[in-house]
């Protein structure tokens, strides 16, 4: 189930609750941190997400692609913070011609994605271990950027450099499409899913693996990410972007999808 809405709604809704209490310019967003929480959750991520998510990871995974136009023979498509590589099997399904890249940080999944990418994938897919805050792809290098979940690790200043990179790196008229796990707006089921991620998740991922606490920190970074109004505000901020939101599943999940113009529509 989807909805679209449109920014300023979700911008102006009150339940915004958490990501105003973010907490900037700690360590929780600095990269160092995330990249050894992702090394660390590396082993276990891919099997304990789904089990997790109920397999909603998987299905929100299938809304995403769907919401990137189709392309021409020959675009080119970057996975950013392509963990291992766990969307790559509906991209190449619905962009069959396309020419891949995929960028993460982290040496312990760029290293996973590319054991799947020779395994499954007969290596189509250019694995990149870079940060996407700093990239250093050629300007204006590709038709559409998408990611799945990589988005609430950005704080606000963070958010905001990468709609800078994103702007850079798209072609005009390229397209973008991002998925996260957010705060849904009722508070029902906001109580749920505080509940279910603060108690719920760890004692699953205690079930399910020995070391629990990257699972802690996940909930911390969802917590403080809230109904993903930093990533929002960041690319409805860039001149050169056009951004749309739509809530997945009421708002348990929601997506950020829209194209670069050629030239600013505002100074
Ligand atoms: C939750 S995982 C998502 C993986 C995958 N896209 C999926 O669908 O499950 C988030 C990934 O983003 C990566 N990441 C976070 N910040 C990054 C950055 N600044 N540059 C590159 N990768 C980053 C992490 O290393 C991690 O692998």
């Amino acid at each position: 189930m989807t909805s679209s809405v449109s920014s300023a709604s979700l911008v102006d809704r009150k339940l915004v609750v958490k990501s105003q209490g973010a907490p900037t310019g700690t360590d929780l967003y600095a990269a160092d941190s995330v990249r050894q929480l992702f090394d660390r959750m590396s082993r276990t991520y891919e099997r304990v997400n789904v089990v997790l998510s109920l397999g909603f990871s998987a299905r929100w995974r299938r809304q995403l692609a769907r919401l990137a136009p189709m392309q021409r023979r020959g675009a080119s498509i970057l996975d950013a913070m392509c963990g291992m590589g766990e969307t790559w099997d509906v991209l190449t399904r619905r962009f069959a011609d396309a020419r891949f890249s995929a960028l993460d940080f982290s040496p312990q999944m760029t290293g996973r994605a590319r054991v799947r990418n020779l395994s499954r994938h007969a290596g189509r897919f250019a694995v990149l271990e870079r940060d996407m805050l700093a990239s250093g792809l050629p300007d204006a290098s590709f038709d559409l950027v998408i990611s799945a979940y990589g988005v609430k690790t950005f704080d606000q200043e963070q958010s905001v450099r990468f709609a800078d990179e994103l702007a850079r790196i798209l072609r005009p008229g390229g397209t973008f499409a991002f998925i996260e796990v957010t705060e849904p707006p009722s508070l029902l089921l906001r109580m749920l899913y505080g509940l279910y991620i603060g108690t719920i998740v760890p004692a699953l991922a205690r079930l399910l693996v020995a070391d629990t606490e990257q699972y802690r920190m996940l909930g911390r970074y969802l917590r403080a990410y809230g109904d993903g109004r930093r990533t929002l505000d960041a690319l409805a901020g860039h001149p050169l972007l056009v951004v749309e939101a739509r809530k997945h599943f009421f708002g348990c999940a929601t997506s950020f999808s829209g194209y670069r113009l050629a030239q600013a529509a505002r100074p």
